[in-house]
This record gives structure tokens, sequence and C-alpha cells, in this order.
């Protein structure tokens, strides 16, 4: 069953609260990013954890390992339950990560693995000195990283059924740019609805926009729920 998470993409704890509180028992799963997390700090997740969801703590960490594990153990006190790095701090990064979740036993937060920010293209890669295709770089990335100890990665709707098969059954494939079917596309270029990122094999989709700015927040998620569920 693949789970909705709704990104949190607010400013202050009093509005994180609120969303919480109005989607209540229709979502049980929250993003926080680096915005959110540099404003109000531990105090936005306690917030989020005090209220019975979990927590997916997206600060895509990339530092020389000793850094990245001393982060995983303060995030992992916080009763995180998903957090991302980047595959590109290579294999002791990513190991260091996942050692780190794995001091919490059966709370240990899940890792995931940013391969490549949409943001960059195949002009970026060539100014990196990245000899390869995007598709491949995204693919070899995802792969060193799963084999390294990372529980999954994060991908586009429009990647998730390659990486499906490339990653194996176990693999948490967490996409954004999810869109319910007839909803605007906003800013998100590569987009899927619901029912087609879930068929594709998307563990966790994120979703953010078309519920928080919905006029009606817990009937957009029930809506996307139940498509979620169409597959
Ligand atoms: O509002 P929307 O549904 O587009 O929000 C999606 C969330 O996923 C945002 O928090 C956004 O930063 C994040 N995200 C994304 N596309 C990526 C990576 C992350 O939309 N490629």
């Amino acid at each position: 069953m693949s789970e909705l998470i709704v990104a949190l993409d607010v400013s202050s704890t009093a509005a994180v609260e609120e969303a919480v509180d109005r989607l209540g028992d229709a979502v049980s799963f929250y993003k926080i990013g680096l915005e959110l997390f540099s404003a109000e700090g531990p105090a936005v997740v306690k917030a989020v954890k005090e209220r019975g969801k979990k927590v997916f703590l997206d600060l895509k960490l990339h530092d020389i390992p000793r850094t990245v594990e001393r982060a995983v153990k303060s995030a992992g006190a916080l009763r995180v339950d998903l957090m991302t790095i980047h595959a590109s701090g290579g294999k002791a990064m990513i190991r260091a990560a996942k050692d780190a979740a794995l001091t919490f036993g059966a709370a240990a937060p899940k890792i995931l693995a940013v391969t490549l920010l949409t943001s960059l293209d195949q002009s970026d890669l060539d100014d990196l000195g990245v000899g390869r295709a995007v598709a491949d770089q995204v693919r070899a990335l995802g792969t060193l990283a799963v084999a390294n100890g990372a529980d999954g990665i994060v991908c586009s709707p429009k990647e998730v059924a390659a990486m499906r098969v490339a990653l194996g059954p176990d693999a948490l494939l967490v996409t954004p740019g999810v869109r319910p079917a007839g909803a605007a596309v906003g800013d998100q270029k590569r987009v899927a609805t619901p029912a087609q990122a879930v068929r594709d094999g998307s563990t966790h989709l994120v979703v953010g926009r078309p519920i928080l700015q919905a006029e009606d927040p817990y009937a957009a998620a029930l809506a996307i729920l139940a498509e979620m569920k169409e597959r």
C-alpha cells in the first residue's frame, strides 16, 4: 500500500499545526523541508510528532561521513521516520547515514537518497564533468545508494517504473510531482496522477499545493487517497 505524504511548504510552526489539525485523520505523514526546518528547527518536528503523525525530514544531507552520521543521529532522536541524503556524497557517507539510523533499532529512520536534483539538466552534468546522460546518472546513483544501505530514493513519477526495475521490489520510491487528474500543474514539469504513480511502483507520494491550497484540504486529501486506490 502506497502512502500519501503532505509537503508542509509553509513557514511557521503555527501554520503547520493548523494544516495538520485541519487534515486530521485523513493524513498521517508529513514532509518538513529545508526552509521550514531552518526557520523553526526541531520544534516543528516535535509539533507534528506530538500529533501522532510520521515525519519525512527532507534536508538532503551531503557532507563528510562523520558529520552526516551525527546529523542522522540528531534527527533520529527527534523520531523522524524518513530522511534524505545526497547519493553523490558517496559510499562511505551513505553507509554512515544508514549505520547511524540503525542505532535506533525498530524506530530507525529510513534513509532515502536524492540522485540528481530535477533542477539540473544535461548541460549542468557536462559542466560538472559527469560524462553520463541524465537517465544513466540517476540510475547509477540510485543503484549506488541502495547497494550501500539506503532504503530507497526520491524520484520523479516519470522515472519510477524504470527505477523499480533497477532497484528491485524492496526499495522505497518516493515521488513528488503528483497531480490529481485535472489539477493545476504549477511549476511541476514531469507530473503523473496518483493512480499512475502507484501503478508504476511508487511507495510514497509527496503532494503539497494540490492539498494545502485547496479550498477544502481535507476533501482534497481524501480524493487523492481514493485516486491512489484506483490503480
Ligand atoms: O506543491 P507540490 O505538490 O508541487 O509539492 C511537492 C513537494 O515536493 C515540494 O515540497 C517540493 O519541494 C518537493 N519536490 C518537488 N520536485 C522535486 C523534488 C522535491 O516537487 N524534484
